[in-house]
């Protein structure tokens, strides 16, 4: 099983970026923390990072034929973006969309996701946890 982890625009700023809301630690550790996730499930795993829209389609193409499972963390462009949805229904591989913060409980605008529908399922306000989650919930949807 080969997952994907794509997170958006400054996400590499983690542990910098507004820590009251994104939390202290930074992409790397939440990196590493995934890769100790999948090796406890038998995953293999890759992430990619991008502040560029058209480079995540671009990487969300690249998955196509040898790639399970996608989580995503698309960050601004959830709620602008008709791209990386539109991509991720080209490819076909199964997606989880996944929030560090609770968007439902933020500006209004934050509350409007693109990618959502295209998704198996939403984790937000779950912190570094919902990555976590969204694996478990891929895993299951895969061997369903
Ligand atoms: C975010 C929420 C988005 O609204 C925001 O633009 C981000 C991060 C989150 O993980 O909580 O960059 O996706």
């Amino acid at each position: 099983m080969k997952f994907l982890v794509i997170n958006g625009p400054n996400l590499n700023m983690l542990g910098v970026r507004e820590p009251a809301i994104y939390g202290s630690a930074t992409l790397a550790e939440l990196e590493e923390m995934l890769k100790e996730h999948c090796k406890k499930i038998g995953a293999e795993v890759e992430f990619f990072q991008s502040n560029h829209e058209g480079d995540i389609v671009d990487r969300i193409q690249a998955a196509f034929g040898n790639t399970d499972a996608i989580v995503i963390n698309p960050a601004a462009y959830t709620h602008t973006s008709v791209a990386i949805p539109d991509a991720l229904k080209a490819v076909g591989i199964p997606a989880v969309e996944v929030h560090l913060s609770d968007v439902d409980k933020r500006e209004d605008f934050r509350k409007i996701s693109y990618v959502s529908p295209v998704c198996v399922a939403t984790v937000k306000g779950k912190h570094f946890a919902g990555y976590i989650e969204a694996c478990d919930i891929l895993v299951a949807h895969l061997n369903k």
